[in-house]
């Protein structure tokens, strides 16, 4: 799905769409001249109303008013945009995805909307198209939804129309909608996006954004000699696939790997886990969903930098097959492995991948998982944890995820929690003690990549989210497309 844009310098009360949406600030609403412009049209009702309904214009407040007949479009509807102080992309973003968010769920096809002062129409388009995002491929019958959003005009309150706002408004849906792809990834059930259906998706993603994909199975990954890989995919009848895409423009100064956790379906294995939330394990693959989006991204855009996406599926599943507890596997780094824990799978699945992502001899690497429930605990549902001993890497991180509206905050390589990999048998143990879990995990991680620059992204907590809340709608987020591809935006500058 997409949306169809256009840009015009119209006067918002006479254009004919189903719904009219003004972004407000919390400021005095008669000095905000659109808005007066609306309540002059209402004959002096609309501020009236907004008194009588408690209308602060707090972010993420939504007011839809019916227009009886006064304006052209059925309903006026206005959002919160908060204080003008400190007015940043991330909040624009949220504004516009609540605003097409709010307008669908009033039944419009078609909405105008006027774009607020700092609003820059590349990030008008990412949040109009977030927003109006839905995953209703399941539903039959009467759960269809009547209608979707379909249109939608911006309107410039000041200087004319451009080609390039238009081109902008497109690119933001473009990045939209690779976000999109990470969600639907999510969002399908395990029993349909198996490694081979992951497989699969990213084979639509590299036709669609003429990107280059070889795709390992089972017979391939051992022959490449991912151990580790094919031992946390050996107890399922649906077999691991390895995933590389590529995106290698002319002239390109730098090249950066993104690798993903693609755990299709994690049961915790042998180690099984409880059965309430197990559901949820169809997100393990989040990581790899947001490699897709990314690629999917970088095809739209087309930035000046080689840009490869790495996704390690499997699932972890219980069986005669299944790797144990006690077991000891190589991988393709060499390192030795005694596994404690077959619920730990998914650093086992990424030292493979990370190892194959160092022998590309990239600039920098960027991993990113559903790694670790210690992390859900230490920085709740909404924000993701990062990690890197490159203080530059971690600034850039930042900001990208700042400009993104994407909550990251870095967490500690602490070299004291080393000691917990140490192994009797093998080179390393899988896993550390429970506390500092999500810390222990990144630096088994390290252990894999040699002196490659390199940024850990656990995103355990974002990538499935159980309500709507601001850019993300329930079910799969597509955290964190966003950020990555700002970090690639920012790389090839
Ligand atoms: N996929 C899980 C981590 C997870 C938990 C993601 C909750 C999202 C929400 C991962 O494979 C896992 O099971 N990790 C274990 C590691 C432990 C056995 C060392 C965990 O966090 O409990
Ligand atoms: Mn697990
Ligand atoms: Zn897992």
């Amino acid at each position: 799905m997409s949306l169809a844009f256009s840009v015009s310098a119209a006067d918002p009360t006479t254009v004919e769409v189903d719904v009219t949406a003004i972004g407000v600030l919390d400021s005095a609403f008669d000095k905000q001249k659109p808005l007066a412009q609306l309540d002059a049209a209402l004959d002096g009702e609309l501020f009236k109303h907004l008194e009588r309904a408690q209308f602060r214009a707090t972010p993420d407040q939504t007011l839809a008013v019916p227009t009886l007949g006064k304006l052209p479009s059925a309903h006026l509807l206005l959002v919160g945009l908060g204080p003008k102080r400190g007015m940043d992309e991330a909040r624009i973003r949220r504004f516009a995805a609540l605003t097409s968010r709010t307008a669908q769920g009033l039944g419009a096809t078609s909405l105008a909307l006027i774009a607020p002062d700092k609003g820059d129409m590349r990030t008008l388009g990412e949040g109009l198209e977030l927003g109006a995002y839905r995953f209703t491929k399941y539903l039959t019958g009467d759960r269809v939804p009547k209608s979707a959003l379909a249109s939608v005009l911006v309107i410039k309150t000041s200087g004319r129309p451009t080609p390039s706002d238009k081109k902008a408004l497109a690119n933001g849906g473009a990045v939209a909608d690779a976000v999109g792809v990470a969600r639907d990834a999510v969002n399908e059930p395990p029993n349909e996006l198996t490694p081979d259906g992951l497989a699969q998706a990213a084979k639509r993603v590299a036709k669609d954004g003429k990107l280059k994909i070889t795709v390992l199975d089972k017979a391939g990954i051992a022959k490449a000699g991912m151990k580790l890989h094919m031992a946390v995919g050996q107890g399922s009848s649906n077999d691991p696939r390895f995933i590389h895409m590529s995106y290698v423009p002319k002239r390109a100064k730098k090249k950066l790997v993104f690798v993903g956790k693609g755990l299709t379906f994690d049961s915790g294995g042998l180690c099984i886990k409880p059965a309430p939330g197990m559901g949820d394990m169809k997100s393990d693959m989040g990581g790899g969903a947001a490699v897709l989006g990314l690629m999917a991204g970088v095809g739209a855009l087309r930035p000046n930098v080689e840009v490869h996406g790495i996704i390690g599926a499997a699932e972890n599943m219980p069986d005669g097959n299944s790797y144990r507890p006690g077991d000891v596997f190589g991988s393709l780094d060499g390192k030795t492995v005694e596994i404690i824990n077959t619920d730990a799978e998914g650093r086992l699945v990424l030292a493979d991948a990370l190892a194959y992502a160092r022998g590309l001899e990239p600039d920098l690497i960027v991993d990113a998982a559903t790694l670790t429930g210690a992390c859900v605990v230490a920085l709740g549902q909404s924000c993701s944890a990062f990690y890197t001993g490159d203080n530059k890497l971690a600034r850039r991180m930042d900001s990208a995820a700042k400009a993104a509206g994407e909550a990251f905050w870095q967490m500690p390589l602490l070299e004291e929690l080393k000691e917990q990999l140490k192994s009797s048998v093998a080179d390393l143990k899988h896993t550390g003690d429970r506390w500092g879990g999500s810390i222990s995990a990144a630096l088994f991680l390290r252990e894999f990549v040699g002196d490659v620059p390199w940024i850990h992204c656990d995103i355990a907590g974002p990538a499935l989210a159980d309500r709507a809340r601001g850019i993300h709608p329930q079910g799969g987020t597509g955290n964190p497309v966003l950020t990555f591809l700002k970090f690639v935006e920012a790389s090839a500058k």
